[in-house]
């Protein structure tokens, strides 16, 4: 009986090692896929104008938008194509640190503690936080909002500048829900990044943006990309570079802004 029983586990032992072989070989076999397909992944969130959202006709697939015009450039100088992961963004950085996606493009600001689990290219962009409120609003500067009803979006830059001021929000998963919710009188105030917020006072009629450049840092927007993959991040730096310095990425800048 007991050398049945050590059989059982034995067998069972067995099973589970040959599963989760298969399942890292499963990941390894599609590094090797996308490798032969020739592909580079790049992961982003696309809810988050002019850098990247949803359109009919997208520079790669359905996805338009600077960052999504940085990213197909950067894939036909490595002659690769680019293919686009869209998801929630707080999961990119962990999808980039699993090896789901390659690089992440989101208009995402290099800060100290993401640069403990990934690498940033040089930086393409230079943003802010600003308040964004109704046209008649009397919030004037950021100390303004402390007794006022606060959204940000859920794990961007806006959520810890907020939360470092000490004031109370509440956090939306999409820039457009928390518009939503400002243009209904649900809440006085969205922080959220400069070029985004003009999109959506463009796009909407009553509102306007409140800058308090004293209240909030200087951001940059890079590529992150896994800390192993030094060559790709060097490669990516090298097409980044060009692009700053050729005027590329200004005339993207400007084609996306209005
Ligand atoms: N710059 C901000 C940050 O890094 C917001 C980025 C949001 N990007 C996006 N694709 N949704 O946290």
């Amino acid at each position: 009986m007991k050398k049945m029983m050590k059989k059982l586990a034995l067998a069972v032992a067995c099973v589970t090692t040959v599963a989760m072989l298969a399942a890292c070989g499963g990941k390894e076999d599609e590094a090797k896929n996308n490798e032969q397909a020739n592909v580079i992944k790049f992961g982003t969130n696309a809810e988050f104008p002019p850098f990247e959202f949803v359109a009919a006709n997208g520079v790669i697939d359905q996805y338009d938008g600077i960052d999504m015009a940085i990213a197909k450039q950067i894939g036909d100088e490595l002659g690769k194509t680019a293919q686009i992961e869209n998801m929630e963004f707080d999961s990119l950085l962990l999808a980039l640190q699993n090896g789901q996606v390659d690089a992440v493009i989101a208009g995402m600001t290099v800060d100290p503690e993401r640069a403990e689990e990934v690498n940033f290219s040089v930086s393409y962009y230079n943003a802010k936080q600003v308040m964004i409120v109704k046209e008649d609003s009397d919030i004037a500067q950021a100390s303004d909002m402390a007794d006022k009803k606060i959204v940000v979006i859920q794990g961007y830059t806006g959520e810890s500048c907020v939360k470092k001021m000490g004031y109370a929000y509440e956090a939306f998963k999409k820039g457009s829900e928390a518009i939503m919710e400002l243009i209904n009188g649900k809440c006085d105030v969205v922080v959220i990044d400069s070029a985004t917020a003009k999109k959506y006072v463009g796009d909407n009629e009553g509102l306007k943006i409140v800058a308090d450049d004293a209240a909030f840092g200087d951001e940059e927007y890079a590529i992150a990309v896994n800390k192993k993959d030094t060559e790709l991040l060097e490669q990516i730096n090298e097409i980044l570079t060009k692009m700053i310095d050729d005027g590329t990425i200004q005339a993207l800048s400007e084609k996306y802004a209005d």
